[in-house]
């Protein structure tokens, strides 16, 4: 079992993620940048578990306990004496790269370094380290309470030992690890993105309306949203970002944005985080 874990960006995925470390037992340092951004993840997951309360699935003692073994901390020292970091910060490299080097220099030499990526390369982001063998991808899906998958993601140079930890530590959450290597978009993205750009390119042809083609993928292929209200869910802007490094990285140009993709992010109609996407919130 993972006792002391911390977790670094308190986002939609990071607060995901230490809620369910923290169900599971673990003690979890929350970093993120400023207090505002604290309190938000905070407010997340209090809101989380009081659907699990509502549902009778834990009492409100239990999710009490759960809060309490979350710190919330801007304190990269933190992580000092951590046993797995999971970085959960912005889909950009620059970022990433920034947050490993810090954590190579603070974090004991046997802790784990993961990633939860959608689509960055695990080898690139080991680089930026001494340790390579001990950095992994651990992709969580949204809502992380929910979903059961975790995409363990193996860098060039990760070490059977740590992906046996990570495994271990995802079966430890009740989560299912399922292991790939590192390629763009993985398997899961690598799969689900064309899936949703197609359905955008059915809707910029004038091939159905969204709700038909929603529908269609509802019904027919018992997806639980169908791909448009996914792609609201996911984030527009994070569907693009994908699709552009699953082009570059593959160079096929199967892999190329639909416009009206492309046009609703520069509009800033990025789903439902921005109110407005191929649906209104
Ligand atoms: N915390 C706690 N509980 C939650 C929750 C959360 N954040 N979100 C949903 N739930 C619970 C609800 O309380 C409900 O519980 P019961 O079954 O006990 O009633 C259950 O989940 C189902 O929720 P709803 O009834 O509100 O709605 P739903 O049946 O439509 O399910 C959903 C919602 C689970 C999100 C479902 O629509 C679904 O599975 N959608 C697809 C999600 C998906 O594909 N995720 C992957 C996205 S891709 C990704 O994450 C990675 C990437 O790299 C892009």
């Amino acid at each position: 079992m993972i006792e002391r874990v911390a977790v670094i960006g308190g986002g939609t995925m990071g607060n995901g993620i230490a809620q369910v470390f923290a169900m599971h037992g673990a003690s979890v340092q929350l970093v993120d940048v400023d207090d505002a951004a604290i309190a938000r993840a905070k407010g997340a997951i209090d809101g989380s578990l009081g659907r699990l309360v509502k549902k009778e699935k834990m009492t409100a003692d239990e999710a009490s306990a759960v809060l309490s073994r979350i710190d919330g901390t801007t304190d990269f020292g933190a992580t000092a004496d951590r046993q797995l970091v999971v970085e959960a910060v912005p889909e950009r490299l620059e970022i990433k790269k920034a947050v490993f080097e810090k954590l190579d220099a603070i974090t004991g030499q046997d802790c784990i370094l993961a990633s939860n990526t959608s689509s960055i390369s695990i080898t690139k982001i080991a680089a930026t380290t001494k340790r390579a063998d001990r950095v992994i991808g651990m992709h969580f899906m949204n809502p992380v309470p929910i979903m059961k998958l975790v995409e363990v993601i193996r860098g060039n140079d990760t070490s059977d030992a740590t992906a046996d930890f990570v495994v271990k530590g995802s079966e430890a959450l009740g989560k299912i690890p399922v292991v790939a290597q590192d390629y763009p978009g993985f398997v899961s993205n690598r799969v689900l993105m064309p899936m949703i750009n197609e359905a955008i390119f059915c809707l910029m042809e004038g091939v159905a309306t969204r709700e038909a083609i929603d529908e269609i993928m509802k019904l027919g292929m018992a997806h639980p949203m169908g791909p448009l209200t996914l792609a609201d869910f996911i984030g527009l802007d994070v569907c693009l970002e994908i699709l552009d490094v699953l082009k570059t990285g593959i160079g096929d140009d199967k892999y190329r944005a639909c416009p009206l993709l492309r046009r609703m992010v520069a509009a800033g109609h990025l789903g439902r985080k921005t109110g407005r996407g191929f649906y209104e919130y």
